[in-house]
C-alpha cells in the first residue's frame, strides 16, 4: 500500500511529529545527540516510509512497527562510540563532495579466515604489518561471528550475531581491532549473513521450543503442500545435498525452507517484527565498528509464489530500507552486495541508496574465460555494456573468492558474439577442471548437477593459472607462463576501475589444498581447497628466496599495487574499452581524455601486436613509459607495438 509521492513529504512530517517525544527521550542523558539524528531522519525518513509502506503498509499494526524501527536506530546512533561518529561525518562528507572512499586508487582489499590467516584475532593484530607492507586498506574478515558446532558452511550458518566465534577471540577484541584498523587507514568489512541463521540460533532453538514469534522469523510449513508447488520454480544450489530447498525439522513437526544447506534456515522478511530484529543486529554490527556489510546472499531474501524467489523487487526494498536505516544512524557504513546472479541482476542492486559497492562476478569471469579461449571478444562485449555504475556507486574486482567460480556472463552477450553460452560454459568446466585438452588449469568441479549438467569451479588463483601442474611437471616454460597469467589478472583487476580484492594466500602463489578431503566437516565441500590455511613459516622461507613463485608473485603484486597507489587515473569507476584491432588484446582507457592512461593485457602465451593508430592519438607520438616496469617504449608507425606473452602494460604519454 505505498503512499502517493507528493504525499511522502507531509507524512514523513507527521510521522517525525509524532514519533518526536519517543524519540528524543532516548537521547535525554546525551541532547547533543539528537540534532544530527534529528537532521539525518527528516532527510531519509520520506524514502524509509516509502519503502516500509510497499513492504508492510498492509499491516494493522504498520505504525506500530515503523516506530519500532525508528526507535531501534535512534538507540543505535546513541550507543555509536564517539569515534565512529566522527568517521561518519568524514565518509559523508567524502561522498556529498563525489568522492566516496571505494573511489580512491589508494584502496586494496585483502580477504581472509582469521583462523586459517593467523589463528585468532590476536595473531591477525600481529599480522597487520604484512598487510602493510602489501598496501591494504580495506579488509574482509570471512565469517566470525559465532557460528554452529560441525559444519558451519565456513561461518554463514550464524548462530549468534552478537558474538564472536570464541576460538578466534571475543566481541570487544573485535571492536578494538576495528578501531585500531580504522586508524591505520584499513576499513574493516564483515559479512552480513541476513538471507538465514543456523538452525541453532536462538531464535531457531526458541522457534524449535514452540515459541510461535519466532517461528514467524523463518518460513515454514505444515506439510509438504506448499513446498511441493514451490519446489519446481527454485534453482537448487547445492544439489550435492540432494532433495529440495525444504528441511523437515522433526523438532518442529515442520518444513523450513533452507536454500543453502539443511542447517541454514531461511529468515522471512514478509514478517516487519523480523526486519526490525535485523536492523537491529545491523547496527550492533555497525557499531563495533564494521566499516562495510557484505550482504550475503542478497537475491534469495524475498519469496514469492509463482518465481523462482530470487530477485524480487521487494529484496530490493528491504536492501534499500537497510540502507536508510544505516544513513541515520551509523551514516558510514557502507554495503557490498553478493549477487552471484545474471549480470543485469547484479547491477541492480548497486547503487548509492541500496548497496554502494558490489563484487563484479562478470569481470571475474571473464578474467578466465579470456584466459581459456585467448580471445578478448566476450569480455570486452560485455563490459562495454554492463561496466557502468550509477554514479556514487563503486565494483569491487578480484580474481576469485572463498566461492566457487560459476559462468555467469550473459547468455544473450555469448549469443551476440556467435557463441552458445550452454556450451561454452562446458567448455569452461572442461578446461578448468583440467580435462581439455592441453589445459594446465587444476580446478575442482563444485556442485556437479547430473540432471542439468551444470557445475562450478573450486581453486586457488596459482592452481587455476597453471602453477601447480606445471611445478608438478618441472616445467620451468610453464611455471613462467603461470607466473604471468598471475600478473595479467592482477594487473586487471588493479586497474580497471573498482577497489581490488586479494584473497589472502593468492599473494603467494598458494596452490589448490587438499587437506580438507580428510576433515569430516569439510570433505563434502572442496571449496575448501581453495581456502588454504596459512603456513607463515613456508611463507617467510620463500619470501626469502626471491626466485621462488612466492617471492616473485608478492613482489610482482607490490609492484602492481604501487602503481596503482600513485596514479590517480586509476581512481573512479569509469573506462572506456578500447576496441583495438587485435583480438588476443583486451585494451582500455582510464582517466581523462587529456591525461590518460591506456592499458593493454595480451592474454596469450605468445607475444601479441597492437598497431592501432587510436593509441597514438590518446597518448601522442611518445615515447611512452610503461608503468610497471617504469621503462620507455616506443611506437613504431610501422608496427605498431608489441606486448609479450601475457603482458600488461599500463601506458602513459611519457
Ligand atoms: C554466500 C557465501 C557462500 C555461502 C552462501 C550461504 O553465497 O559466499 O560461501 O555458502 O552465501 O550463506
Ligand atoms: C550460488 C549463489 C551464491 C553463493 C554460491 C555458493 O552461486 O548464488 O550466492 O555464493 O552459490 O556456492
Amino acid at each position: 500500500m505505498p503512499i502517493a509521492p507528493a504525499d511522502l513529504p507531509r507524512e514523513a512530517r507527521r510521522t517525525v511529529a509524532r514519533l518526536t517525544p519517543g524519540l528524543q527521550r532516548v537521547f535525554k542523558d546525551e541532547p547533543v545527540l539528537w540534532p544530527p539524528f534529528l537532521i539525518r531522519l527528516e532527510r531519509e525518513l520520506p524514502r524509509l516510509l516509502d519503502l516500509l509502506h510497499r513492504l508492510y503498509g498492509w499491516r494493522y499494526d504498520f505504525h506500530w512497527h515503523l516506530e519500532q524501527v525508528l526507535l531501534t536506530a535512534a538507540r543505535a546512533w546513541r550507543e555509536r562510540p564517539a569515534p565512529w561518529r566522527a568517521w561518519d561525518a568524514e565518509e559523508e562528507a567524502a561522498a556529498a563532495a563525489g568522492r566516496p572512499w571505494f573511489h580512491d586508487n589508494r584502496q586494496v582489499g585483502a580477504v581472509a579466515y582469521v583462523d586459517r590467516f593467523a589463528h585468532d584475532l590476536e595473531g591477525l593484530r600481529e599480522r597487520l604489518p604484512y598487510l602493510d607492507r602489501l598496501g591494504v586498506t580495506y579488509l574482509h574478515l570471512m565469517p566470525l561471528l559465532r557460528a554452529r558446532a560441525g559444519e558451519s558452511d565456513g561461518g554463514y550458518a550464524v548462530s549468534s550475531y552478537r558474538e564472536v566465534e570464541p576460538r578466534l577471540g571475543t566481541m570487544s577484541q573485535l571492536a578494538q581491532l576495528a578501531t585500531e584498523l580504522r586508524w591505520r587507514g584499513v576499513r574493516l568489512c564483515l559479512d552480513f549473513v541476513f538471507n538465514h541463521t543456523a538452525d541453532d540460533h536462538d531464535w531457531a532453538l526458541a522457534a524449535k521450543a514452540g515459541d510461535r514469534d519466532k517461528q514467524d522469523y523463518y518460513w515454514m510449513f505444515d506439510d509438504r503442500t506448499v513446498p511441493d508447488r514451490l519446489s519446481p520454480g527454485l534453482r537448487e544450489i547445492f544439489p550435492d545435498r540432494g532433495g529440495d530447498a525444504f528441511t523437515f525439522v522433526p523438532e518442529l513437526g515442520k518444513h523450513v525452507w533452507t536454500t543453502f544447506n539443511t542447517y541454514q534456515w531461511d529468515l522471512n522478511f514478509s514478517n516487519p517484527a523480523l526486519f526490525r530484529q535485523m536492523a537491529e543486529e545491523m547496527l550492533f554490527l555497525a557499531n563495533r565498528g564494521v566499516s562495510v556489510l557484505r550482504l550475503d546472499a542478497v537475491p534469495f531474501i524475498w519469496k514469492r509464489e509463482g518465481t523462482d524467489s530470487e530477485n524480487q523487487p521487494e529484496a530490493h526494498g528491504i536492501i534499500q530500507a537497510f540502507n536508510a536505516i544505516g544513513r541515520i544512524a551509523a551514516p558510514g557504513l557502507a554495503f557490498k552486495s553478493e549477487a552471484i546472479v545474471h549480470p543485469d541482476q547484479v547491477t541492480s542492486y548497486v547503487s548509492p541508496q541500496e548497496a554502494q559497492v558490489s563484487y563484479n562476478p562478470l569481470l571475474m569471469v571473464l578474467l578466465w574465460e579470456s584466459l581459456a579461449t585467448r580471445d578478448t571478444t566476450l569480455m570486452r562485449h560485455s563490459l562495454i555494456k554492463r561496466f557502468g555504475l550509477p554514479d556514487g556507486a563503486g565494483w569491487m574486482t578480484y580474481i576469485r573468492c572463498h566461492d566457487d567460480i560459476g559462468w555467469g556472463f550473459a547468455d544473450e552477450d555469448a549469443a551476440e558474439c556467435g557463441m552458445n553460452g550452454f556450451d561454452h560454459r562446458r567448455f569452461l568446466n572442461a578446461f578448468y577442471t583440467g580435462r581439455f585438452p592441453g589445459s594446465v588449469a587444476r580446478g575442482l568441479p563444485f556442485q556437479e548437477n547430473r540432471r542439468t549438467g551444470d557445475m562450478r569451479i573450486s581453486g586457488a588463483l596459482a592452481s587455476l593459472a597453471g602453477l601447480e601442474a606445471a611445478r608438478a611437471k618441472r616445467d620451468r616454460a610453464g611455471v613462467e607462463l603461470a607466473l604471468a597469467r598471475i600478473r595479467l589478472l592482477y594487473g586487471i583487476i588493479l586497474t580497471i576501475g573498482g577497489v581490488p580484492l586479494i584473497y589472502l594466500g593468492d599473494e603467494l602463489a598458494v596452490e589448490n589444498d587438499y587437506a580438507f578431503a580428510d576433515d569430516p566437516h569439510r570433505r563434502d565441500d572442496n571449496r575448501w581447497a581453495h581456502r588454504p590455511v596459512m603456513d607463515w613459516q613456508r611463507a617467510e622461507r620463500d619470501l626469502a628466496d626471491p626466485a621462488s613463485p612466492a617471492a616473485r608473485t608478492t613482489a610482482a603484486l607490490r609492484r602492481l599495487i604501487a602503481v596503482r597507489q600513485d596514479q590517480p587515473a586509476l581512481a573512479g569507476p569509469a573506462m572506456t574499452i578500447l576496441s583495438v584491432r587485435n583480438a588476443h588484446v583486451l585494451a582500455y582507457r582510464r582517466g581523462a581524455v587529456d591525461r590518460p592512461l591506456v592499458v593493454l593485457a595480451n592474454v596469450t602465451e605468445t607475444p601479441q601486436g597492437v598497431a592501432d593508430a587510436g593509441l597514438v592519438s590518446l597518448l601522442g607520438s611518445g615515447p611512452w613509459r610503461e608503468l610497471v616496469s617504469d621503462t620507455p617504449v616506443a611506437w613504431d608507425p610501422a608496427a605498431g607495438v608489441t606486448l609479450p606473452p601475457y603482458g600488461l602494460w599500463v601506458l602513459s604519454g611519457g
